[in-house]
């Protein structure tokens, strides 16, 4: 296809994307704001600006002028993206799905208040006086996160008043953008959570695939599987719910939507409108993977039947330490394992609990698939680069 996408945020997803997209034939221009990351490494060209900087951010896209403009991360410069939108730029799903989905207020808004889809209890938080008296209002313990943040970081599990502070602190230290601002959320005890990765055609056609089950330490996540066993109720009112927010969303492409189950019954916790990170599973186990059908559906082309080839696990791969360039001790012992494969991200440097890569494993046994993919990662050291 002659058509050319530029690509925000160039992480692993983005790499994956970009694999992708290169093999129907598109040329793709990757960005981040540290050169040699993931998606740039296999990318036609690349360029390294901050793309929080709305006037950056739209001279970037203006200059390329691309078919598609495809976000990767949250912290962009959203004014950036609705004037381009305005001016005939394809935002990829539309700049309002990007906006509503990038601070965890919108989201909430749109599916608690207006949609009346079951979520945690929560309260925003703008100034640390109030801290105190919306806590009570939630209970401990309770979550307190950024409004803008991902992968669980500057997310606390705050047991009592006398955290709160502590938390807020942290909490805008690790958020992304300028916002000064939290969500606190009654902490749900869960019996598990689950990823319904749901593909929205041009057409309005909402594609679900199987659920994926996952885990997370931290408010990050560790191993995933799919298919995850769901009883058909569980999985009828995830699907309603799904449909609710993407007919509202209404953007072509790939959504990863996150649930809980607790007691039999649904609660849903938030949504990236990309490619998700637990979702990395389906490179091994679905016939089209999340990536593909994320090009699929903003490129308009078909989506027939999306369906399991293998029942198949991921566990991450985490740094333990900062190295330059690292090695990955133990290739040879965890690539005996069959039909198990290792993606090493090629990230530039690596820090405590950064991932790195992940092992992908199948078998016609989840377990069998799981506890592959859990010894392949267990065999893998991440260790310094003694050419570096
Ligand atoms: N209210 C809650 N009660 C219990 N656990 C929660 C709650 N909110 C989040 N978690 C746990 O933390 C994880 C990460 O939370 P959330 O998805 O909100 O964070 P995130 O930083 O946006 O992560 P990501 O961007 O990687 O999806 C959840 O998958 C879940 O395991
Ligand atoms: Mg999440």
């Amino acid at each position: 296809m002659n058509k050319t996408i530029l690509l925000l945020g160039s992480g692993e997803l983005g790499k994956e994307l970009v694999i992708e997209a290169k093999r129907l034939g598109l040329k793709v221009i990757a960005i981040d704001k540290y050169e040699n990351a993931p998606a740039m490494q296999v990318a036609d060209h690349c360029f390294v600006i901050d793309m929080s900087n709305k006037e950056i951010l739209s001279k970037t896209i203006k200059d390329f002028n691309p078919d598609f403009v495809v976000p990767e991360i949250e912290a962009l410069s959203i004014e950036s993206l609705k004037e381009l939108e305005k001016e005939g730029i394809k935002i990829v799903p539309n700049a309002r799905t990007v906006e509503i989905t990038m601070n965890r207020d919108k989201i909430r808004d749109l599916a608690s208040n207006e949609l009346k889809i079951k979520t945690a209890k929560f309260n925003y938080v703008f100034d640390s006086e109030d801290l105190e008296k919306k806590s009570h209002e939630i209970g401990f313990p309770l979550l307190l996160k950024p409004l803008m943040s991902s992968s669980g970081k500057g997310q606390s599990l705050v047991e009592s008043k006398d955290n709160l502070i502590e938390a807020w602190d942290q909490a805008l230290e690790n958020s992304r953008g300028k916002i000064v601002g939290v969500i606190l959320e009654e902490f749900i005890e869960f019996d598990y959570e689950f990823t319904l990765l749901t593909v929205r055609k041009e057409n309005g056609e909402n594609i679900f695939c199987d659920p994926i089950g996952h885990e997370q330490y931290k408010g990050d996540y560790q191993c995933s599987w799919q298919p995850m066993e769901l009883n058909q109720f569980l999985l009828d009112e995830a699907k309603k719910i799904t449909t609710q927010i993407l007919n509202n969303l209404n953007g072509s492409g790939i959504y990863g939507v996150e649930f809980f189950v607790k007691e039999n019954e649904i609660i849903f916790s938030e949504l990236s409108p990309r490619p998700h990170d637990t979702g990395m599973v389906t490179l091994v186990s679905q016939n089209l993977n999340e990536f593909e059908l994320h090009l699929r559906a903003f490129l308009n082309l078909p989506i027939p039947q999306i369906s399991i080839l293998k029942p198949s696990a991921s566990r991450v791969l985490l740094a333990n330490d900062k190295f330059h360039h690292p090695s990955f001790d133990g290739l040879n012992e965890a690539l005996e394992i069959e039909n198990t494969k290792v993606l090493i991200f090629g990230k530039p440097t690596s820090k405590k609990g950064r991932r790195m890569g992940v092992v992908l494993s199948s078998n016609d046994d989840i377990n069998v698939a799981r506890s592959n993919a859990d010894n392949a990662a267990s065999m893998i050291k991440i260790v310094p680069n003694l050419k570096h």
